[in-house]
């Protein structure tokens, strides 16, 4: 049957970029079909829900969703509605319901843009990181919190299947890379950190042989991350740790325009830029959608199981970024010369 992948273009960029990356997938994968909906801010205006219920009923018939972005400019409209009302609160509310427990993000120095990222030269070249987060569980979710007058508390706890699950994925992407996991922790003080080493090491023993993992604290790895980022390969955390560690990392590449995600979880994936809608240069034709693109190429790799179509992607997209820069890398080149530029490269490889 062919595969549907469900868009949600949203607002501001997400539109202009989502647009690019369903090109460059419909020039690589003729056999996917495409259905589009409505998420966030546009889907307020049209119907008064951030995330309706025709678009949760597509979700069910899709393979993967490509999301694009959502949210206005700090003085839209959006922003007075009550906060489950508002944009942000409809990608929550995606996230939960597809279930995706494990975030993805490649932190990635392409060739020759090494001058962009703000690390010297010689640190920057060659990083090639996926951080690999639990999404779903831990300190932000678990329901045993409260405050009350001069107290508070919230509680991190994991169990083992939560633990192995997400340490799978990370095994997993390290077999189709370099084969290094470093598992980040705080077992030096976290009960919680114990057991979740224990269990990421024994589900190595048992399975994942061929793989070389390693156990490194968190306050070590936030340091060494922008020091020496070319130690690692698949760096797998659980959600606190990866939300903080992951934001770091972004710094590395130098554009936000260069960072796409995943989510996966037992169904269909979730996969966008970690960029959000760019109100300041939205409309315009000039947003740079390799992060869209690139997420589109995770889509293949992760969500469809095509990683050889998704790495032509990847290699164009590293061209089209030497050939045609978008103006946030210091280039001059527009939304659809960038796109154009892919696609050129898609033919030509
Ligand atoms: P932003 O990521 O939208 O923009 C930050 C800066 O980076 C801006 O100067 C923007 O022009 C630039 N930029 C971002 N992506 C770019 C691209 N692809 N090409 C060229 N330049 C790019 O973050 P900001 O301004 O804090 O948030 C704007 C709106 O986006 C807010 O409503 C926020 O809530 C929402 N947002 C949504 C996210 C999502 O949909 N996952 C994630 C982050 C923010
Ligand atoms: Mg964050």
């Amino acid at each position: 049957a062919k595969k549907l992948i469900v868009t949600l273009p949203g607002d501001g960029i997400g539109p202009e970029v989502t647009a690019a990356a369903v090109a460059v997938l419909r020039e690589v994968a003729p056999e996917l079909s495409f259905e589009e909906h409505l998420l966030g801010g546009v889907a307020i205006d049209r119907t008064g829900d951030p995330f309706p219920q025709q678009t949760q009923d597509a979700l069910k018939s899709a393979d993967a969703v490509l999301l694009g972005t959502v949210g206005g400019a700090q003085n839209s409209p959006w922003n007075s509605l009550p906060r489950h009302l508002r944009p942000e609160s409809g990608l929550l509310k995606l996230r939960k319901l597809l279930g995706v427990y494990a975030n993805l993000r490649p932190v990635r120095v392409q060739p020759g843009l090494e001058h962009l990222s703000p690390l010297r030269p010689e640190l920057a070249r060659g990083v090639d990181i996926l951080i690999v987060r639990e999404l779903l569980g831990g300190i932000y979710f678990d329901a045993d919190r409260k405050i009350e007058g001069s107290a508070a508390y919230n509680t991190m706890r994991y169990t083992t299947p939560e633990v192995e699950r997400i340490a799978k994925v990370a095994f997993w992407a390290a077999e189709q890379r370099k084969g290094r996991v470093t598992s980040v922790d705080k077992a030096n003080v976290l009960e919680v950190s114990e057991l979740w080493r224990r269990d990421v090491t024994a589900l190595r023993d048992r399975d994942y042989r061929s793989i070389h993992l390693n156990h490194e604290y968190v306050d070590s790895v936030a340091m060494l991350i922008v020091s020496n980022p070319s130690r690692y390969d698949v760096i797998v955390t659980e959600n606190l740790f990866g939300d903080i560690l992951s934001d770091l990392a972004a710094v590395i590449p130098g554009s936000l325009g260069l960072m796409p995600s995943a989510s996966l979880g037992d169904g269909a994936g979730l996969f966008e830029p970690i960029h959000g809608s760019a109100p300041d240069i939205a409309g315009q034709g000039v947003a740079n959608p390799a992060a869209a693109i690139m997420s589109a190429a995770m889509l293949l790799r992760h969500g469809l199981d095509m990683p050889h179509i998704a790495a032509k992607i990847d290699g164009a997209v590293s061209q089209a970024l030497r050939e045609k820069p978008t103006r946030d890398l210091g280039g001059t080149a527009s939304t659809q010369e960038f796109t154009d530029a892919v696609l050129k490269a898609l033919d030509r490889a």
